[in-house]
């Protein structure tokens, strides 16, 4: 078996997200309730042996860049030994994590001593009392604290996220172009999405790319677009001032066509779209015994079905008029 595992559509697998719990110390309205969750045991949770196992099966079959993610990654206790052991995988080029800052300050520094190449920072708003809101949380000056803090210790690749809702934060375009300025760090603007959690989602509510442009042109004069480097979801403009900011137009241009990533949650599922109705069980054989050539034979053959587009299918239901299902009805592959 040699080379990257390509899908039906000729897409490589190329980008893996690893969940590294399903807990957050956040209720973003557009992601999570605010009851709680049954939160995953403890056990059930992929061990950062697991974790490194997975990983060098995927970097084993050309995986080169790997995202952690949670819920809220920062939750998983003694996460720095995780970021070393893989960051120190041969294979792994870019190793990058998206968190929403607000235990960013107590971390920073061991995250960069322990390898982290890049970081992706949620920031949605500029306001407290909005932050309060949308998130039903009031720790808006520990998010940019943690901010600043990244910057202080030289975590240099830094991102800001901020999913644009109308009637919530369409008015700080510009200022959050400009809080990204001064930190150095890249802005990216999402279209609300109607995935899992995003109970309160409407077509009204998303601001559209074309509108994001529009608002920032009238902001700045102008805006070019950059050319695309690679298949990463953005796409990337740049103002008269040469500050480049992205968009990522999941909604009204989905990146199915070229997507080349996929998921692993907390508990070890295995999936290869966010809007996945499947995923495939990745912890019971590994727990059983399974090799590194088992894995890697098990995600291959899985890859080489792979017919997922989810965003471009939902475009299309939208236009029928359908409800699309949520994460809680994921079943595992029979
Ligand atoms: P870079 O390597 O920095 O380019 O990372 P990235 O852009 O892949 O970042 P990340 O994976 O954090 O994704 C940023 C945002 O893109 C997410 O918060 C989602 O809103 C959206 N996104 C990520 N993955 C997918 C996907 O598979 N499908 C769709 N439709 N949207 C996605
Ligand atoms: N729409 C768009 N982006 C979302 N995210 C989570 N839920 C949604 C949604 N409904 C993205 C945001 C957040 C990251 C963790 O996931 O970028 O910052
Ligand atoms: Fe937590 Fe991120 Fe979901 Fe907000 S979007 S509740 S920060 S996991």
């Amino acid at each position: 078996m040699d080379g990257i595992p390509v899908d039906v559509f000729g897409r490589p697998m190329g980008a893996l997200r690893i969940s590294l719990t399903d807990r957050c110390n956040l209720r973003c309205r557009y992601c999570m309730p605010e009851e709680e969750y049954a939160w995953l045991p403890r056990e059930d949770l992929l061990s950062f042996e697991e974790i490194e196992r997975i990983t060098e099966a995927f970097v084993s079959l050309g995986v080169d860049k790997v995202r952690l993610t949670g819920g809220e990654p920062l939750l998983r206790r003694g996460l720095p030994e995780l970021v070393q052991r893989l960051s120190g995988l041969p294979g792994v080029k870019d190793l990058a994590m998206t968190t929403n800052g607000v235990l960013l300050s107590r971390h920073a520094e061991q995250l960069r001593e322990a390898g982290l190449h890049r970081l992706t920072i949620s920031l949605d708003t500029l306001q407290p009392s909005r932050f309060s809101q949308l998130t039903r949380r009031g720790t808006h000056p520990d998010v940019l604290a943690g901010i600043n803090a990244a910057v202080a210790t030289g975590l240099t690749d830094l991102k800001i996220d901020t999913v644009v809702m109308r009637g919530f934060n369409e008015d700080e375009l510009a200022d959050l172009i400009e809080f990204g300025k001064n930190m150095s760090a890249e802005v990216r603007f999402i279209e609300y999405m109607d995935v899992g959690g995003a109970t309160g989602w409407t077509p009204e509510k998303v601001f559209s790319r074309q509108e994001i442009l529009e608002n920032l042109a009238q902001a700045y004069g102008s805006v070019e677009e950059l050319h695309k480097t690679d298949v990463a979801p953005a796409d990337r403009f740049q103002l008269p001032d040469g500050t480049v900011f992205g968009i990522i137009s999941s909604t009204t241009q989905p990146f199915c066509a070229t997507c080349d990533r996929s998921r692993l949650t907390a508990d070890g599922m295995w999936l290869r779209c966010l809007y996945a109705m499947t995923g495939t069980d990745l912890r019971t054989p590994l727990r059983d015994g399974a090799s590194l050539d088992d894995l890697r034979d098990l995600i291959t053959g899985i890859w080489q079905q792979r017919r997922d587009r989810g965003a471009v299918e939902r475009v299309g239901q939208r236009a029928h008029g359908q409800v699309f299902v949520s994460l809680e009805n994921l079943k595992r592959d029979p």
